[in-house]
């Protein structure tokens, strides 16, 4: 059975692999799924659309921690890769996707 209740805007990963981690990776992963949940922008809140996700190296290690991002726009699948990304940096793209806003130009990369 698909679950058709929640709704999804994007999906942020977070690198957890050993470069971006010695950066504090994943302080910053567990800070993000606090704000996600106690803002109510996770996907199981009421109104809430976003998922976010471990991942593996991104393939940026010198200037992590590197998160990335993917959602549907009406153009297609949009990307955002964003280097030596802090908390204040996380939320703000997190809250663009939520709100369907452009993505934040601060430390964003082409992969
Ligand atoms: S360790 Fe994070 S991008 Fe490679």
């Amino acid at each position: 059975m698909t679950p058709t209740h929640f709704k999804t805007s994007g999906h942020l990963l977070v690198c957890q692999h050993v470069n971006c981690k010695a950066r504090g990776s994943d302080l910053l992963y567990r800070a993000l799924w606090n704000a996600l949940d106690a803002q109510k922008l996770a996907y199981f809140k009421i109104g809430g659309s976003l998922r976010l996700t471990e991942s593996g190296c991104l393939g940026a290690c010198s200037a992590g921690p590197v998160l990335c991002v993917y959602r549907q726009r009406a153009g297609g699948l949009e990307e955002g890769w964003y280097a030596a990304t802090d908390f204040p940096l996380a939320l703000k793209v997190a809250r663009a996707v939520h709100e369907g806003a452009e993505l934040p130009d601060d430390r964003k990369y082409g992969p």
